[in-house]
This record gives C-alpha cells, structure tokens and sequence, in this order.
C-alpha cells in the first residue's frame, strides 16, 4: 500500500510498529523498494508499551529519508535524525503540541483533527478550526489530516492553510490495502456518526467503529476498569484478528468520521486521482487557482 501511495505521487508511510523487530522492518522497506523507485517513509509511534531505538537505527541504516514520528515526545531520537539528514515530520493533535514540535527541530508537524481515525488526542478541536491556528502560530509547514477523503477535502485544508494532507481511513479501503475485506466493507457501511472516541481514560483517545464490543469497552473505561482488563478487545492480538482476519467482534477497528464519505473500493491511483481532479473542480469554481 505505502509503495502503490508513493508510486502515484503521493508518500506512502510504512508503520515500524507493525513488525516485531528491526529485522521485519528491514524486510519491508526492501520489498517496498522493489514496488517503488519514488520516495517513501517510515512512521515510528512512540508509546509507553514498546521501546522503539531499533526501528530508528534501522531506518538510519536503510538510508531511509523521511520520518514522521507520532505518539509520545520524539526529543531523544532527534540528534539521530538531523545527524542524517532526515526530514522529520511529527505528529500532534494540539496547537501547543506543534510549538514544541518546532522547538524540537520538527521540519512539519501533521496537525490531527479529532475527526480523524487513529488517535485523534483528548481536545476534540475539529481540523477546521485547528488548521488556521496552527499555521497562524507555527513557522514551519502544516499538514492537515482528519476525515479527508476527497478533493473537497483537499481543497478546504489548503483554503484553511495547510501545506498538504495526511489521510488514512481512505487508503484502508483500496484495493491494494491488506486490510481485511470485512474491514473494508465495514467502512463503506459505516456513517459519519458511526465511529465512537474509547481509551480516552487512559489518555490515549482512539476513534473507533461503533460496535457492540467498543461500546462495552466504553461502559467497562466509565467503571474505570484497567488496560489489563481490556487487552482482549483493545491490544495488539485483537488488531491483528480484526484487521488480517476480519473479526470484527474479536477487536476495535480505528477509523475517522470520514466513513461516511467512502462508498467503494478503488485502487490507490483512482483514489489519487479523483482526489486530484477533484480538488482542482473545486478551487477553480471558486476562483482559488
Ligand atoms: C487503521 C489505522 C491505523 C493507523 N495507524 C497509525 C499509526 O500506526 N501511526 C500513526 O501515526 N497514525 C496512525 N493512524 C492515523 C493516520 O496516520 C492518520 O493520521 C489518520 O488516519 C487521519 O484520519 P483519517 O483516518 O480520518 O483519514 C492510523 C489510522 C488508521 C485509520
């Protein structure tokens, strides 16, 4: 999927935190450049479960040339990243979170709406009203993402100020997405207000499909029950059986309200494409090009 993103213009990510060590990551990127000659990166996902050092070296050493880390504070990682001329992107869901961002030396901050799958943080400001602020406060260039899935889209983070989008929901349901086709499915049933926000007491809010196990993850939080107790439908395993074996009631599917607006499955390029001409419709009728 990252290669087939890169390879219509746009940059594909590899996440490091897919694969259970430096070598399997090594793999990948190996494979991603025999898909692709274009530029791609890496996503490195700073938590508290896992130490990610050997994902960094491990890009230093495949040469890799652009990182975008999110999650936790990138400080420590980041005389790595300059000492080899790395781009470093990171990600942030707060306006204060991008000021510290730059301060660290981040050449782009991707600024999340709450709208967004993924972790989209604990404010709920939505990408409208924190794009303008943040390309307002920073110096350095912003990225928008958050239930961008079209052109219109597009078209509104650029009017809004952004330098570019970041989008995820949409490429889970391409064709060359390894999700799940039950996954994908899903999504195309799901409307805008079928995604519920979990693990927000364990101050990592992550927007989800609302099913019945994600609402019983939500009612067991408000009793305040403990990441222990509800590892089987929030932890890794359940990811995997939920995203490479569509079991949809073994674990939480992370997606943005932008479900609403996806209704097919395409490949990267048409998505791309469409995205493309259809933003430039959209400028163009109101006089924006
Ligand atoms: C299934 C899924 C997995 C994601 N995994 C990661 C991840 O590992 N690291 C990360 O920084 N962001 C991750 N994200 C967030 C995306 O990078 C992106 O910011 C977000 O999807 C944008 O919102 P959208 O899904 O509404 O387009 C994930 C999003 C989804 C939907």
């Amino acid at each position: 999927l990252a290669a087939a993103v890169s390879e219509t213009g746009g940059l594909g990510l590899i996440t490091a935190g897919t694969y259970k060590d430096a070598a399997a990551l090594k793999a990948e990127i190996a494979v991603a450049r025999q898909l692709t000659q274009k530029p791609f990166g890496v996503n490195i996902t700073l938590g508290t479960r896992r130490p990610m050092d050997e994902f960094f070296a491990a890009c230093v050493e495949e040469g890799i040339k652009i990182i975008i880390t999110s999650g936790r504070n990138p400080e420590k990682f980041v005389p790595m990243l300059k000492d080899n001329g790395i781009i470093f992107v990171h990600v942030v869901t707060a306006v204060r979170h991008g000021l510290k961002a730059q301060g660290l030396g981040a050449d782009a901050v991707v600024m999340v709406g709450c709208e967004a799958g993924g972790h989209p943080g604990m404010d709920d400001v939505s990408l409208t009203s924190l794009i303008p602020k943040a390309v307002d406060t920073l110096k350095i260039p912003v990225i928008a993402a958050g239930s961008i899935t079209d052109g219109r889209g597009l078209a509104s983070a650029l009017c809004l100020g952004a330098q570019g989008v970041q989008m995820g929901t949409r490429f889970l349901v391409t064709k060359e997405s390894p999700a799940h086709e039950n996954v994908k499915s899903a999504i195309i049933q799901a409307n805008e207000n079928d995604t519920i926000m979990i693990e927000r007491s364990f101050r990592n809010a992550r927007r989800v499909l609302k099913t019945p196990l994600s609402q019983w993850v939500l009612a067991k939080e408000t009793e305040g029950a403990s990441f222990e107790e509800l590892k089987e439908a929030i932890g890794g395993e359940a990811y995997i059986q939920v995203m490479a074996q569509g079991l949809l009631d073994k674990g939480v599917l992370t997606m943005g309200q932008g479900s609403g607006n996806i209704h097919d499955i395409p490949t990267v390029q048409e998505v791309i494409d469409r995205i493309v001409s259809q933003a430039n419709a959209v400028l163009a009728a109101n006089n924006c090009l």
